[in-house]
């Protein structure tokens, strides 16, 4: 799909589908008014008519209007001024890639006036505008034996005033990494089990690495990392047949040789069983989504890349796949840690922490100057949060603050959660340094907390994107989430820097 920048004025813009807002009370936005005076009415004719009232996504379709050279003009309700929030902009965006693809017509332009939420700047409603019309056209067909027809469409018009086409092509840009680092991580979590292994996700990060000069990957396998002493990391892989990774993508943008690294560290546990802590049976396919933590972070290193951002980021990806078996490590069983400390793993369905960290550990010889972790770690974060925010957890208050406001800009919001010392004590065990539960109460401070006891010597949050992920029901698949949030808080930090 091509997105580009368009100018010129609004009846005489050429395409087969231009798209203009109606506000509230079939009140016509500012370019369908410019279209209504070329139609000498036409346009308000129709919408007194009563067609369209102008709520929030509701769509009319017009052909052949009068004095008009695009070929179709789709009209969009945008709703009362005070209801222009983010929300209604994305279903606003949807709604519009409905109408435009159930035409089948090859182009499509968006006039923005009126469109988008109440915070937006110019730059934001275009970016959020490319994103949300680019996550309409991802499909899913890798594993289906007959592949979706191929859309017609192939070309996305903002139009724009030529004052502004600068800051609109730097919004495309940024907005089609997005798409592109998005789309990456949901193909990544949709695929199954028996594909996406640990394996495969070292295989697309050397693939990535290839693709982009800046990016170095490097896969420790099994050996190497029992050499490191990782042998928490290694501990959860023990039932499987497939081997662990661990997977280090080291993009070096950063024009300044002194600048230190960003770390981001992913939970890769492609199938996530429970191991001998076995997970009851229903819905237990959705573990192959325990690895979108993995996902987001592979897809924000795809955005990076694209974007060219003046900066160095280590992504690292701790890759496993939790099984049973005779191999399987039991409960009771003690590891000792990358970092020296020993844990007993009381329920093996619990890996996700024990997988990261000694990813957490491994982060420290990078010198991070902050690093975050992404991981579909606890239940109890739907519990708390539901399906709306990311889980937040760290040891630092400007960092933390940094990710909530990254979240807000990319419109993928995260909440914060207290870390406070008074939980530790849950993790307490009669026969090892740490155990790897806390109990039922507050469990996804509790994993947090588990995590923290690795990440004393740098500035560290924590995403829990149980919550958030994947979506259920008839939209059942990945999200991408949390790529936005991520790609936004590279982008601050190389905007800062
Ligand atoms: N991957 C799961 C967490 C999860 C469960 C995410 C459901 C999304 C939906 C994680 O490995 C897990 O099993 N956590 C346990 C921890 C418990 C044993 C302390 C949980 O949340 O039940
Ligand atoms: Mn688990
Ligand atoms: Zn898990």
């Amino acid at each position: 799909m091509d997105f580009e920048i368009v100018n010129g004025d609004v009846a005489s813009c050429e395409t087969e589908c231009l798209i203009v807002g109606v506000e509230a009370d079939a009140q016509l936005s500012p370019s369908a008014s410019a279209l209504d005076s070329a139609a000498q009415g036409y346009i308000s004719d129709i919408v007194n008519g009563g067609d369209i009232k102008g709520k929030t996504a509701e769509t009319l379709l017009l052909q052949k209007v009068p004095g008009v050279k695009a070929r179709r003009v789709l009209l969009i309700g945008l709703g009362k001024a005070d209801e222009r929030n983010d929300r209604n902009y994305r279903k606003i965006v949807k709604a519009a890639m409905a109408a435009v693809k159930g035409v089948s017509v090859e182009s499509a332009v968006f006039s923005l006036d009126g469109l988008g939420s109440n915070d937006d700047d110019q730059y934001r409603q275009i970016r959020h505008l490319i994103e949300w019309a680019g996550a309409e056209l991802y499909i899913y067909d890798e594993t289906k034996s007959k592949k979706a027809d191929p859309l017609a469409l192939d070309k996305i018009g903002v139009l724009l005033s030529e004052d502004d086409s600068e800051l609109g092509e730097y919004a495309v840009l940024d907005g089609v990494a997005l798409v592109n680092g998005v789309s990456t991580a949901r193909e990544l979590g949709n695929l199954p089990g028996n594909i996406c292994t640990p394996t495969y996700l070292a295989e697309q990060a050397i693939k990535l690495g290839e693709e982009n000069d800046a990016l170095e990957v490097t896969i420790l396998d099994e050996d190497e990392m029992a050499q490191l002493g990782m042998h928490c990391l290694l501990s959860v892989g023990n039932g499987s047949e497939q081997p662990s990774k661990l997977i280090v993508m080291h993009y070096k943008g950063a024009e300044d040789a002194d600048a230190k690294n960003h770390v981001l560290v992913g939970k890769g546990i492609t199938f996530d069983t429970g191991g001998i802590s076995l997970k009851p049976g229903a819905a237990m396919d959705e573990m192959k989504f325990d690895m979108c933590g993995a996902a987001s972070v592979i897809g924000a290193m795809t955005a990076l890349c694209e974007m060219h951002l003046d900066l160095n980021v280590v992504g690292i990806v701790a890759a496993a796949e939790n099984m049973p078996s005779g191999h399987a490590t039991k409960p009771g069983d003690i590891v000792t840690t990358m970092s020296g400390q020993t844990v007993e793993i009381l329920n093996t369905d619990a890996e996700g922490r024990l997988v990261l960290c000694d990813a957490l550990t491994y982060a420290e010889r990078f010198e991070p100057e902050t690093v975050v972790d992404v991981a579909t770690l606890t239940g109890a974060c739907i519990v708390a949060l539901g399906h709306q925010a990311t889980g937040l957890l760290s040891n630092d208050d400007d960092l933390a603050n940094s990710l909530l406001q990254a979240g807000e800009q990319a419109a993928d919001k995260a909440w914060r959660l207290p870390l406070w010392d008074e939980y530790q004590e849950q993790l307490d065990s009669n026969f090892a340094d740490i155990a790897n539960i806390g109990g039922p109460p507050a469990g996804t401070i509790t994993a947090a907390c588990f995590l923290s006891r690795f990440t004393k010597s740098y500035r560290w949050a924590h995403l829990d994107i149980a919550g958030v992920a994947w979506a259920k029901g008839k939209e059942k698949g990945a999200t991408g989430r949390c790529v936005p949030l991520l790609a936004q808080h590279l982008m601050n930090l190389a905007a800062d820097d």
